[in-house]
């Protein structure tokens, strides 16, 4: 049996629920399609937006929603989407192809995250604006005063600011964001924050989110890091709330698409992914040489699984959600959560149709992804406290496998509220693993099981068979300070222990 020690009596940090967020992009069919349908749409709304969607979203209480890029954010200028609709502009789509109509605009934007319950993130154009634009974006969004941009706002339906926090400078400057060199990027990033940081919402600086590294990138976050950090300026560290790597597990060139795989590219892939671990420690060990007392955040806003898939056109990114990108999912909320000290908000790429969606879309048809059930798995972590766990498992040892990194059983723990939550994952395709769970320091009353597993490793949920990948649920008996589990191979399970 493998101990599984969680230390009940001392919680840490806080879990924050942003460690839960989520992406949406003028992408292929992520806005229109996957979220927004239009108010004329026969398919069931709610204010232009799918309702089967807000509904099943709500459900796991989306924390936060990044918009409108990705890519398509530094070609993006928000004036074409504010106003009647039938006076937006049509532009091309310069990233993923196709005709962008401007239908969903800001204003569309946080109606959907007001209907889901999500707080806002603009991802602002850096790459072909200037930092003005930025600027009248933010005042027309925020501004309560009497200024031209306020009353358009007000002229266009909304009386009161949006209060937007989040602001994004740029995106991916190194590439689709303007080809910058960091030390180019943090001129640039210096120039907008100079004319944002004096905004507050709600009493608070606007939080801006630089944009972080290509790949792992630890060159580039020292360069940028040393010509963003002036001696000669005291301010400029408070000037960037968040530091934003992105963390992509793209399937090997060999690969054929994401429901065809053999065992040794389900371990090479998830030890891929398990590599999320390392971009967070050597990202922050860096960021600590120039902040060493943490002002600045770590920040995940793109994430996901990135198998082989059409880059352009209407299906752009489009790809099917198996077992495996679950069992990913799972292994990268628990390292947010065991790391929840060194990064403050995380953006799974992305919410609909797109990379590793939540959900998929067919006419007035929706399903659920197997990544989908484990954010609702996981939801018990957001905003609890979180809670040391001693695993004793090393890899995974497979012969003939790449398995670096990926442990042979990892998982996190929170608790909120005298209810601890457990999140463990066994990537073994073939072997179940005992496990002996305790929560030392406290008597557990009722143990609650969700668990989420396939027949085969490359099972997904299709519109005929949307049910496949489903989490069971079942109650597990507790005996004084813990319980005893055995967690069938390739599967994830969450427990939800009520202790005293
Ligand atoms: O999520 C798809 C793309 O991946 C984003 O537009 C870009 O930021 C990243 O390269």
């Amino acid at each position: 049996m493998l101990n599984v020690t969680i230390d009940a009596l001392r919680p840490s940090c806080r879990v924050e629920p942003n460690l839960f967020g989520h992406f949406v992009e003028h992408l292929g069919r992520c806005v229109y399609d996957g979220l927004w349908v239009g108010t004329d749409s026969s398919i069931p709304n709610t204010e232009g937006f799918r309702t089967d969607v807000v509904d099943a979203l709500k459900a796991i209480r989306p924390p936060v929603i990044r918009w409108p890029g990705g890519n398509f954010a530094d070609d993006y200028h928000w004036e074409d989407g504010v106003g009647p609709p039938e006076t937006r502009p049509v532009r091309t789509n310069r990233w993923w192809g196709g005709l962008e109509t401007n239908q969903l605009g800001t204003h569309e934007f946080i109606a959907f995250c007001r209907l889901v319950g999500a707080e806002p993130y603009l991802a602002g154009n850096v790459g072909s604006e200037t930092p003005r634009t930025l600027r009248n974006w933010e005042e027309y969004c925020n501004f309560d005063g009497d200024s031209t941009l306020a009353q358009r706002r007000r002229a266009n339906g909304a009386a009161d600011p949006f209060d937007v926090r989040y602001w994004g400078v740029g995106n991916e400057n190194w590439a689709a964001g303007g080809c910058m060199a960091a030390d180019e990027y943090a001129a640039a990033y210096r120039r907008y924050a100079t004319l944002l940081l004096r905004q507050e919402v709600g009493g608070e600086p606007l939080r801006l989110i630089a944009c972080g590294p290509p790949g792992d990138g630890p060159a580039w976050t020292r360069s940028f890091f040393e010509a963003f950090h002036r001696p000669d300026d005291v301010l400029s560290v408070s000037r960037m709330w968040g530091y934003a790597p992105h963390f992509y597990t793209f399937a090997g060139p060999e690969e054929v698409g994401a429901t065809e795989f053999t065992d040794e590219q389900w371990y090479s892939f998830l030890s891929l992914g398990a590599g999320v671990e390392g971009l967070i420690l050597d990202q922050r060990a860096i960021m600590d040489e120039f902040d060493p007392e943490r002002r600045i955040s770590l920040v995940l806003d793109e994430w996901g699984s990135w198998h082989r898939t059409e880059r352009t056109g209407p299906d752009a990114l489009w790809q099917q959600s198996t077992l495996r990108d679950a069992v990913l999912a799972a292994i990268t909320l628990d390292t947010f959560v065991r790391h929840a000290d060194l990064v403050a908000m995380a953006n799974v790429a992305q919410l609909v149709n797109v990379l590793q969606a939540l959900f998929l879309t067919e006419g007035d048809r929706l399903l659920l992804t197997p990544t989908y059930h484990v954010f609702d798995m996981y939801k018990g972590h957001q905003a609890g406290a979180r809670l040391e766990v001693v695993i004793e498992a090393g890899e995974v040892s497979v012969a003939g496998a790449t398995t670096t990194g990926l442990q042979a059983v990892s998982g996190s723990a929170s608790v909120s509220d005298g209810v601890v939550t457990v999140s463990l994952v066994n990537p073994h395709l073939h072997d179940g693993v005992e496990v002996g769970i305790t929560l030392e320091g406290a008597t557990v009353t009722t143990v609650e099981l969700a668990q989420l597993g396939a027949d085969v490793p490359q099972a997904h949920n299709t519109f005929d068979d949307p049910e496949r990948v489903h989490p069971r649920r079942a109650r597990v008996e507790p005996a004084g300070s813990g319980w005893s589990h055995v967690l069938p191979p390739r599967s994830i399970s969450v427990f939800t222990a009520s202790i005293t």
